[in-house]
């Protein structure tokens, strides 16, 4: 059984010393891929650039933006059973890149940085490049959990969505502990407040049963 996974944050960059990122720092991505990785599956896991350690036993392919990201996913999806997308991709990037670092200018109070869409990753595994396997999303929301949720299984194709609240103090982004809610075509179901590398275990189960449906 082999799971492709995408962890972390990625980076669009503005000028060759600034970019556009998030505060993801890989451990919900890293947990689910050590969780994988010790029951004996083989783990491709595809990050934006964290300070953590990569899971024992998985293959490692680091990137820095989204484009890299979706490039990478395209090459590793056919030899997937299982997608599970948990990285936090920019859905835009700077249209255009400055070769030079960008001067402060005298008299210029205010700057506009245009920004273009950027692919959907997780969208994509399915409507372009016909992925048959499971496809697990994540959704990061601060309000109408559920039904932004729902949208998100709908829109981007999933088989399974794991929902959280991005807004919950001590939890979510950059934090060791999560709350998921998993969202599935007939069904819901509460995965519970936890450390996420119990969650990362709890979700290899839930895959588990997935597929025994599949
Ligand atoms: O990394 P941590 O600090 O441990 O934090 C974990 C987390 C909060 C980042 C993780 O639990 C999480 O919610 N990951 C998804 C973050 C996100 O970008 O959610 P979204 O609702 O914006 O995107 C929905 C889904 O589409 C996600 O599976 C995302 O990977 C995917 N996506 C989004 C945009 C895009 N251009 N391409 C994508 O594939």
């Amino acid at each position: 059984m082999t799971f492709l996974i995408t962890a972390g944050p990625t980076r669009e960059p503005i000028d060759p010393v600034r970019y556009l990122s998030n505060r993801s720092s890989g451990k919900m991505g890293y947990a689910i891929a050590g969780a994988a990785s010790h029951k004996g599956c083989r783990v491709i896991l595809i990050s934006g650039p964290t300070q953590i350690e990569v899971p024992d036993g998985c293959d490692f392919i680091p990137v820095e933006t989204a484009s890299e990201m979706s490039d990478a996913v395209a090459h590793w999806l056919p030899r997937a059973d299982v997608a599970i997308m948990s990285a936090a991709v920019s859905d835009y990037r700077i249209k255009e890149y400055h070769e030079q670092k960008m001067k402060k200018e005298d008299g210029v109070d205010e700057l506009t940085l245009t920004l273009v869409k950027n692919p959907d990753i997780l969208a994509e595994a399915r409507s372009v490049h016909g992925f048959p396997g499971l496809l697990v999303g994540f959704a990061a929301e601060t309000e109408n959990i559920k039904e932004n949720a729902i949208k998100k299984l709908e829109r981007k194709g999933c088989d399974l969505i794991l929902a959280n609240d991005v807004s919950r103090p001590g939890e979510g982004f950059d934090s060791d502990l999560n709350t998921l809610l998993a969202f599935y075509a007939d069904g819901e179901k509460e995965l519970g407040s936890h450390t996420k590398e119990h969650l990362g275990e709890v979700i290899i189960e839930l895959c588990d049963e997935f597929l025994k449906k599949k």
